[in-house]
Parts: structure tokens; sequence; C-alpha cells
């Protein structure tokens, strides 16, 4: 690259100043047009700001050298000024030809840099749309805390202390919680069900409401398994509530999401608080019911549990809301697990996938 016809410092008036330093950077904006790889940009860089040799450090140098004094301060000023307008310039001028002066940094006419567009993570979609199928049946949606204590978790859900049905939640406990009593010991919330306690305490029946949540459980991470995990609790009570209103409830909530060829059933389970308790099969949505590998060639797919709310729940919400008498009321609860939902509906084999992060994963569904 030619020499760039620098001048020389003769005078140290203002003006002169300014015309010196206007001079080099106008040289450098005329290099810099130049430069359109990043190879050239990067032999600009060296040629004007390069530690040893580079233009800059010896026009600093030969200038301040000579001036008197008084001056100094100004070429100072100056110099700084050039030397972060030429770096700038490099620094942003990467891929496309740096220019010094604002008025040449922006070509309007180039394409801007289109921003990645956001979209909803498959298992929040699923969540939006298990809970609206319910919301769409008149039920609220609440929330509570992932960080719970063992009486909403465990003892107001009618699991006795050392119930051997509490080794069936794999509970990730809170340390250091000894020295206080077991109800109110700390524990990150198994399941959505302590929602459904701590909402009846806070509203007397009739109550129609669904639950949204992250629950946490001591398991080990494999193709189906992850310690974090979704639920979508419900709870409706009311007066008459019935076996059939539950069966016909999920029928249509199962119906609605997998589509309305979709089959249900119920077969005997046991969960504590709930009392009959069953566990619901959907017809496979991979095969319609022939049997196939995904549902182990039976035909269904066991998605939820559910049951009528035990009197023993209504005990302990009576404690601080009596309304919940059992002899007037009754009710029916379920809870299912949305992360398989979310993996049946799009095809996701890994349930590690739905916590990795991974970018091209995630790419897929926006
Ligand atoms: N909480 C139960 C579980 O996590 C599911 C369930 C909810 C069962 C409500 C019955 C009623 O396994």
């Amino acid at each position: 690259m030619p020499n760039p016809e620098i001048p020389k410092l003769e005078e140290y008036s203002l003006k002169a100043l300014d015309h010196f330093f206007q001079t080099i950077q106008a040289c450098f904006s005329q290099e810099a047009t130049q430069a359109h790889t990043p190879e050239a940009i990067e032999e600009l860089r060296i040629r004007w700001v390069g530690r040893k040799q580079g233009l800059l450090k010896t026009i600093g140098e030969s200038c301040l050298k000579t001036a008197p004094a008084d001056a100094k301060k100004a070429i100072g000023q100056r110099f700084n000024a050039l030397k972060e307008q030429i770096e700038q310039a490099l620094e942003t001028g990467s891929g496309s030809a740096p220019t010094a002066s604002p008025a040449d940094s922006i070509d309007i006419t180039l394409p801007g840099t289109r921003p990645g567009t956001g979209a909803e993570h498959p298992l929040i979609r699923t969540l939006h749309e298990v809970v609206g199928i319910f919301e769409r049946m008149g039920y609220s949606v609440g929330v509570g805390p992932e960080v719970e204590t063992d009486y909403y978790n465990f003892e107001s859900l009618n699991f006795p202390p050392n119930h051997p049905a509490r080794d069936t939640q794999d509970t990730l406990v809170v340390a250091g919680q000894q020295g206080k009593p077991l109800r109110e010991r700390l524990l990150m919330r198994t399941h959505t069900s302590p929602v459904q306690i701590r909402t009846m305490e806070q509203q007397p029946p009739p109550l129609r409401i669904v639950i949204p949540g992250k629950v946490h459980r001591n398991d080990a991470a494999d193709a189906t398994h992850s310690p974090i995990f979704h639920q979508v609790e419900g709870l409706c009570v009311d007066t008459n509530i019935t076996f059939s209103d539950l069966k016909g409830t999920l029928d249509h909530a199962m119906k609605e999401l997998f589509g309305s060829s979709v089959k249900t059933r119920f077969f005997p389970s046991f969960f504590p608080f709930t009392e009959p308790s069953a566990d619901v099969q959907i017809s496979c949505i991979f095969c319609g019911g022939k049997g196939c590998r995904k549902c182990k060639h039976s035909g269904w797919i066991e998605l939820l549990g559910c049951g009528m709310v035990d009197p023993a729940v209504f005990g302990f919400v009576r404690e601080r809301q009596p309304a919940y008498d059992p002899k007037k009321i009754s009710g029916f609860a379920f809870g299912m697990g949305i992360d398989r939902i979310a993996m049946m509906r799009y095809g996701i084999g890994d349930i590690g996938l739905l916590y990795s992060g991974d970018v091209r994963f995630l790419e897929q569904f926006a």
C-alpha cells in the first residue's frame, strides 16, 4: 500500500492542528473504503494501529516530540479522538468497508441483519394447549411454589409420616431442616397436587382449577426420565360431582388434545389423596390401537392419574375452610405429565432434549 500523504506539522495554531488531524483521518478513510475483505481489514489495522510500527504510533510520537509545551494538550486531545475513531471504524468494519466518518459508515442500501424470531418452547406450548382445553370448559388457572413444605406435599394429601407411599415419590429434600417439626420441613415438590390444598384453603367451593407447573424427583436421567419435569393438575369440587363427571371431562380433554378418534379407558390405581383412584389410558395414537412398538403392542398408552377427592383430604382443608364438608360436596382430581405428551405430539425421542437448551433442537419449533 502506498504511503499516505501525511502532512508535516509545522505550525501549532488550533486551526493548523485541526487541519492536520482532519487530513490524517481522510487518509485513513480513503484506505478503509478499499478494504473489503477481513484480510484487507486486518492489514489496515496492522498498518494504522499496529503496536510496533503502526502509523498512528509514529505520527503521535513525531508530532508530540517537537511540539511546544503549550500545544501538547491540544495535540493530545485531537490525537486521542482520532485514535478512537479509527479503532472504532476498524472494529465495526469487519466484513464491510470500515470508514471513520459517520456519513460513510452506514450503507442504507445493504440488507439489514435480521434478528432471529423467538418461539415458544415445545413444553410450554403443550402446557398452554392443555391448560387452554380446560379453560374452555370453565376452569381457572392457578400456580403454587416449587419449594414446598412436607405438610402440603404429603401430609395434607393423606400421606401419613413414614407411609410407604412416600417412597414412590423419590423426594429431593432441602438440607438443614432436621431442627423443624416434620410438617414444616422444606422439599422440592414432587407433584403439583399440593396446590390442590393451597387453592381450597383460599377459596370455598365450587371450584374448577388447573395448575401447570414444574416438579422434581430424585430420578436418574435417561431417555424417558428427567429429575425435573412438568405436570398439569386439575381439581373440580362442587355439589354432586361424580366419577362420571371425571370420566366425561378427561375423555373430552384427551379427544381435544389427540383428536376425536382417540378412546380412553380407566384402570384401578392407588393414590393416597383420591378414592377411588384410576390410571387413564388412551388408545395408541401411533397405531390407532392395533399394537406397535410405541404402545408395547398393547394398543394403549398410559397418560395420567386421577380419582375422586378422598374425604380425608377435605378433612385437612376444613381446618381453614369449613365449607369443604364431604357430606355436602364432592370432587375429582387428576394430574398428567406434560413432558411425555409433548414428546408424543412432536415425535421427540429423548426427554433430555427438552432441557438441553440446544438451539438446533429448539429452532425446529420456530
Ligand atoms: N400427583 C399424582 C402423581 O404425581 C397424580 C395425581 C394427581 C393422581 C391428582 C390423582 C389425582 O403421580
